[in-house]
């Protein structure tokens, strides 16, 4: 199903890059990251080209819940523990700032989106620990915020921190401007990199920066981004008939929801796990069974799902993709905080392309690790190598004659592993289990119906189709 807001706004289509080109700076990735940094650079001056492997916005960014805070989950006590209180302080100031920057690019293009200033909660309703260790990061930091118990959520919070001036907006309704200024290309994946050439199916363009926006960076190697985060999904619904809140909420109990509400509709989000793993599914019942509890005349309207890239310490890598190559940026591991995240993105790419300096910040993609990120990607490489053992284990498998209508199984066929699923009308849909990133064995999302890949989180319909990278190639 579709977002609240891919359902209102909709983008001029663009043609596919079909004749070999050049320009200043290539950007990979049309969501609000590619964007944003395309509407920095040409402002300063830079010639930009963008291409888009489908839509524009038609990654995660249309299919975000758009609160636009510095208040990223419990974040601060973890960073000052990890990378000490001047980084800590560093990520807020940058995160915070750029709450300013979206405004600002508001009010001078003259965009009406729905953004509105409102304060920020984390709240807890039995965990209240959790949030005096965070409070007591603020003030550390010297961020303002107050613990609260006052709260417009239809339940008792144990505790709440509130920070005042975060914001929220329509996300596509604030892009479609900026976009329509930008010279970008549709149905245009990118396919190989070799130095400042970039290849296209069709096309080939030659670049002096290259920035990959494209959530997920696809070149394994330098960079080993696929070894140094994974990906989330978690569930949304819009929910009508409600009563609008004056804040936005994030819970930080096990299984924690998040609230915010645009124009008379309230958006539920939750439901939160690694990519591949929710094989029962269940997830958007236990969204709507929450709605019916809390508000008696509820009324769904919607539901849809997104997901992230999820880095060891928290931190977003944004800057040099990596020390071989000055000249090309990577803008990745948003930890589902991507509007201001990818604000930040624009600010640090844009002057480091512009000023010829890579400055080094908190957000340094080469920025070293401690033991705590080392055990992350120890724990994410020991998930991808059982992924990838699991595919070469001897396997008996469900029989597929065996399987019910509207179900899905990895099955052994003629002595191969094959990912069915039997649709309504009985019709089986059959692929290899194998993702053709690197080789895991992938696994049902019973709530969305599509195979999802746990190792890295690429995503493929029940035909194939690639839905969202690492992997680039249809199974
Ligand atoms: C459920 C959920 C709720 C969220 N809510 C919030 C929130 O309230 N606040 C917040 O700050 N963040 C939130 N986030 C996070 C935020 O939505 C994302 O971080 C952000 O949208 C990522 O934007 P992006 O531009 O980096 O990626 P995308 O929007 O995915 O854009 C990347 C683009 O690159 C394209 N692409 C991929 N490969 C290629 C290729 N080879 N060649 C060309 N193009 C390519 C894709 O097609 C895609 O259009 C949420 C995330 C989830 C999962
Ligand atoms: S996403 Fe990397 S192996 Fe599947």
């Amino acid at each position: 199903m579709n977002s609240i807001w891919n359902e209102t706004v909709h983008f001029e289509k663009r043609n596919q890059l079909c004749k070999d080109t050049n320009t200043d700076v290539l950007i990979i990735g049309a969501g609000i990251t590619g964007i944003l940094c395309g509407y920095m650079l040409e402002k300063n001056g830079v010639k930009c080209k963008v291409l888009e492997a489908g839509k524009i916005c038609g990654g995660q960014t249309k299919n975000t819940t758009a609160k636009i805070t510095a208040q990223h989950a419990d974040i601060y006590h973890r960073l000052i523990k990890s990378v000490g209180t001047e980084k800590a302080k560093e990520y807020f100031l940058y995160n915070n700032g750029a709450i300013d920057t979206i405004e600002k690019i508001i009010k001078e293009e003259n965009i009406s989106c729905h953004f509105e200033r409102l304060p920020s909660y984390l709240y807890c309703t039995n965990e209240k620990e959790k949030i005096e260790k965070e409070a007591a990061a603020y003030n550390e930091l010297g961020i303002k915020h107050e613990i609260t118990k006052e709260t417009d959520l239809p339940f008792e919070v144990e505790s709440a921190l509130k920070i005042e001036n975060q914001a929220q907006f329509s996300p596509l309704e604030f892009l479609l401007p900026i976009s329509n200024k930008l010279e970008i290309y549709e149905n245009t994946p990118v396919t190989k990199i070799e130095k400042n050439l970039v290849f296209t199916r069709r096309a080939r363009v030659t670049a002096d920066k290259i920035i990959f926006a494209c959530h997920f960076p696809f070149v394994n190697f330098p960079g080993l981004y696929f070894a140094k985060m994974h990906q989330e999904r978690s569930y949304v619904i819009a929910v009508d008939n409600v009563e609008q809140l004056s804040g936005m909420y994030y819970g930080l109990d096990k299984d924690g929801l998040s609230f915010r509400s645009f124009s008379n509709i309230l958006l539920l989000g939750g439901g939160s796990h690694r990519t591949g793993k929710n094989e029962d599914g269940g997830k958007y019942e236990m969204l709507k069974e929450k709605a019916h509890k809390f508000w008696k005349n509820a009324k769904v309207i919607s539901h849809w799902s997104a997901q992230d890239c999820i880095t060891g310490d928290g931190i977003p890598y944004i800057g040099q993709f990596s020390r071989k190559n000055k000249n090309i940026f990577v803008a990745t591991g948003f930890n589902k905080w991507g509007m201001t995240s990818s604000a930040v993105c624009a600010q640090i790419i844009s002057k480091s392309i512009v000023t010829g300096k890579n400055e080094e910040t908190v957000f340094s993609p080469m920025r070293n690790v401690n033991f705590e990120v080392l055990g992350e990607i120890i724990k994410d490489s020991a998930q991808a190598l059982k992924s990838i053992s699991s595919q070469f284990i001897t396997f008996t498998g469900k029989n597929p004659n065996k399987l019910e209508k509207d179900s899905a199984a990895v099955c052994a066929l003629d002595g191969k592993k094959k990912a069915i699923y039997k649709d309504e009308n009985a019709k089986e849909h059959i692929i290899t289990s194998r993702c053709p990133h690197l080789g895991c064995e992938m696994k049902w999302n019973a709530d969305d119906k599509t195979w999802e890949c746990p190792c890295h989180g690429s995503r493929f319909s029940v035909d194939g189709n690639v839905l969202n990278e690492p992997a680039q190639k249809d199974i």
